[in-house]
């Protein structure tokens, strides 16, 4: 009985742990460069920057507008507008966010003031360059004394105008349902029109006309533009200084292309911990499987930010007013997948959007979580018999009177390209419990080689991709990589398995109350590392010693089970240690990291903030400009401050512009900067792209901030 038993663990176990090798060949075949995209001229082609918010704290909302400056400022032009959708709750917030938004604007404005008198005197050297491309160039003609007079300000007011706040009235379907209204406004529709009927959705239908935003001068000042783009983003993605233009020329060279999907780059600096560096590292080793694939399907998943064209988006997902289609099931969080299923988006890996990685062991447990659970809820609604019914059962009863049953108005078949790509992170979280299973059945058979078929799992995932993907310059990462994944992914047949174990829980019964990531992170910077990690991780170690001892003692020595309970009891040690900066200091209050988060959050702090929007240093386009020589961003990378968004080879000019005194500012961004300029020395290995099981997420798309 137990024999049959495990034979069928086995072979699930290596089925799904069969593609990585499958992957590996393929990659070996047709070949794991970035593949480059063709490009046409963009022009014509308007697009609107969306960030999208639902901000906890005032920290949440300088991170994200902070981002959002640099994006619009590092990609100035006519054609190009920025807007924070904002799904923020609190007044007060929602208050602050406007404020902000205020600074920003005025800061621009001085900026480009600034500029403009430049532009005047002819001194383009003080001009960003792509501000004096796109901005100042078709000024050239004009007189003069006329261009001060008449149109600098004019210029100034309208740019900064463009830099909006707008806050959402309902919060159905969540950030897709952010930027499905934002699209919905472009064309001009200011009333709710789609996921209204409560045929379909129940409670979670919102009513028919209400406004879709809160009335407000940004809002009108996008209805009825007719933007052909829209570039999702989260909180937290940065936008590189021109990049928007390149995916406009992608897009541009593929009209019939719904999403472009460019690469994510996940970057960290020096200062940074130890685990966001083995994040970066096993993305960047696992990337040529993602250009692999990709290429060989000729389409990619989407994951959560990308450029998107209005009009396909609207005529196959939303629908009109008189031909509803809404695809996205109103409960779902995965709504990627959908969206994927339909544009078939196209990846753009020449181009690249960046991201911070998870700072630690404890938030990217957290985020997986997350994932899975939009996993389940996505299982539901593809195996609506075997799995949705009686999930839905479950909810009925455990939820009581709060359940209200929901459907989809157009279900959305998948294809087998698309399966394959939407179920991989499924795939990849079953693999978890076979594990487990394969772990305690294989304890009661007495196989002949017992060893053998957990060390094929083991190769195939851990050890063959590499072989890829490894090369004569990236061989010390992927070994130091291949060690960490050993200590952080044995312990996953458990992890994972209580992991999917709270996710299922959480979609039954509906009263979650996880811990927000941002609050871990300053728990682990405000105390010492080792004992947040304990303090979040106890329980793990306390399970497996016990287990441990019990098995030692009341049955026979078993190899593999001790080896993953050991390796279990070890986490917080693993994620203590990994949560150490690379420079091997606690991220404690006073240490330089500290100082670093407070220079870039704290410094927008309310008492500060009159002095920063004042020293326009601080995030404006054209000051601290200072471009890092290797040798320098070796030696001193601590005092360094280039920045992707802003200009480089430009230190003299920052000198005439009275800023040589202002301390060059240390910023995440200094982080991009060198690591980008490694990527030049480290090769393929620093350019970082898509790490394992970052790759599968990344690879099938998913970033589901529940925003
Ligand atoms: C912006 O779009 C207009 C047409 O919509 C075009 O004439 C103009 O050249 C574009 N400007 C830039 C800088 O792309
Ligand atoms: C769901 O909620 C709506 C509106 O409150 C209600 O009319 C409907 O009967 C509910 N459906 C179920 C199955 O409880
Ligand atoms: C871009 O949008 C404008 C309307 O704003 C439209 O006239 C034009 O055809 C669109 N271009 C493309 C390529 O879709």
């Amino acid at each position: 009985m137990s024999g049959i038993l495990i034979v069928i663990v086995l072979g699930v176990l290596q089925g799904s742990v069969l593609e990585f090798p499958v992957q590996t060949i393929a990659t070996l075949l047709i070949g794991g460069e970035r593949r480059d995209n063709k490009r046409a001229p963009c022009d014509r082609l308007t697009v609107i920057l969306n960030y999208n918010l639902l901000a906890t704290g005032k920290d949440d909302i300088l991170e994200c507008l902070e981002k959002m400056y640099k994006a619009y400022v590092g990609n100035l032009s006519p054609n190009v507008s920025a807007v924070l959708l904002s799904a923020t709750n609190d007044e007060e917030l929602k208050e602050y966010e406007l404020q902000i938004r205020d600074k920003y604007r005025s800061l621009l404005y001085d900026d480009l003031y600034r500029e403009g008198l430049a532009f005047a005197r002819g001194e383009y050297e003080l001009v960003d360059p792509i501000h004096l491309d796109n901005v100042w160039a078709m000024y050239i003609d004009v007189n003069r004394n006329v261009f001060l007079t008449d149109y600098l300000e004019e210029i100034c007011d309208r740019y900064a105008r463009e830099f909006m706040v707008v806050h959402r009235v309902s919060r159905v379907l969540r950030k897709c349902g952010q930027y499905q209204d934002l699209m919905l406004l472009s064309e001009g529709e200011c009333k709710a029109y789609s996921y209204c009927d409560k045929r379909y959705y129940g409670r979670l239908a919102r009513e028919p006309g209400e406004a879709l935003f809160h009335t407000s001068e940004d809002v009108s000042n996008i209805i009825d533009r007719k933007f052909n783009y829209t570039l999702v983003l989260d909180s937290d993605t940065g936008v590189p200084r021109g990049g928007v233009f390149d995916m406009l020329r992608i897009a541009a060279a593929h009209p019939e292309r719904g999403i472009i999907q460019p690469s994510i780059k996940l970057h960290c600096g020096p200062g940074d911990t130890l685990f966001m560096h083995l994040e970066a590292m096993r993305q960047n080793i696992y990337e040529p499987l993602t250009n692999a694939i990709t290429a060989l399907f000729k389409q990619s998943s989407y994951f959560g930010k990308a450029l998107i064209k209005n009009k396909l988006y609207i005529d196959y997902v939303i629908g009109s007013k008189d031909d509803l289609i809404e695809r996205v099931p109103v409960d779902v969080l995965s709504h990627e997948t959908y969206e994927a299923a339909l544009l078939k988006p196209l990846y753009a890996g020449s181009t690249f959007l960046l991201e911070e990685p998870s700072h630690n062991y404890v938030t990217w447990n957290i985020r997986e979580r997350r994932w899975n659970r939009g996993e389940i809820l996505l299982a539901m609604y593809f195996w609506k018999n075997a799995f949705g019914k009686p999930m839905r059962w479950l909810q009925k009863k455990l939820q009581r009177s709060k359940f209200n049953k929901t459907k989809v108005r157009t279900e959305t078949k998948l294809d087998f390209v698309t399966s394959y790509i939407a179920h991989s992170a499924l795939r990849h979280m079953f693999m978890k419990p076979a594990l487990l299973l394969y772990i305690i059945l294989q304890y009661f058979v007495h196989l002949r080689n017992r060893y053998a078929s957990i060390i094929i799992v083991m190769f195939s995932v851990l050890v063959f991709p590499k072989f890829a993907t490894c090369n004569r310059k990236n061989y010390k990462f992927v070994i130091l990589e291949t060690i960490a994944s050993i200590l952080q992914f044995t312990p996953e047949a458990l992890v994972g398995c209580v992991r999917i174990w709270r996710a299922l829980y959480a979609n039954v019964s509906l009263n979650v109350k996880w811990v927000p990531q941002r609050a871990v992170e300053e728990d682990f910077k405000s105390s010492n590392p080792f004992l947040s990690s304990f303090k979040h991780l106890w329980g793990y170690s306390v399970f497996s010693v016990l287990v441990g001892v019990l098995f030692v003692i009341f049955l026979d020595y078993e190899g593999l089970l001790l080896v993953m309970l050991t390796t279990t009891a070890g986490l917080p040690v693993y994620a203590g240690l990994t949560s150490l900066t690379t420079d091997f200091k606690c991220c404690k209050p006073s240490s330089k990291l500290l100082q670093r988060v407070f220079r870039r959050r704290g410094i927008l702090d309310k008492s500060a903030i009159a002095n920063v929007v004042a020293d326009s240093n601080m995030y404006s386009s054209i000051g601290n400009i200072y471009e890092p020589s290797l040798e320098e961003s070796k030696i001193e990378h601590t005092a360094l401050m280039p920045n992707m968004y802003t200009n480089y080879g430009f230190d003299d000019i920052a000198q005439l512009l009275n800023h040589k005194n202002t301390h060059k500012m240390e910023s995440w961004s200094s982080d991009v900067e060198s690591m980008i300029a490694n990527s030049e020395r480290y090769g393929q290995m620093l350019s970082l792209s898509s790490g394992r099981y970052s790759h599968s997420r990344r690879f099938d798309g998913r970033e589901k901030h529940m925003s």
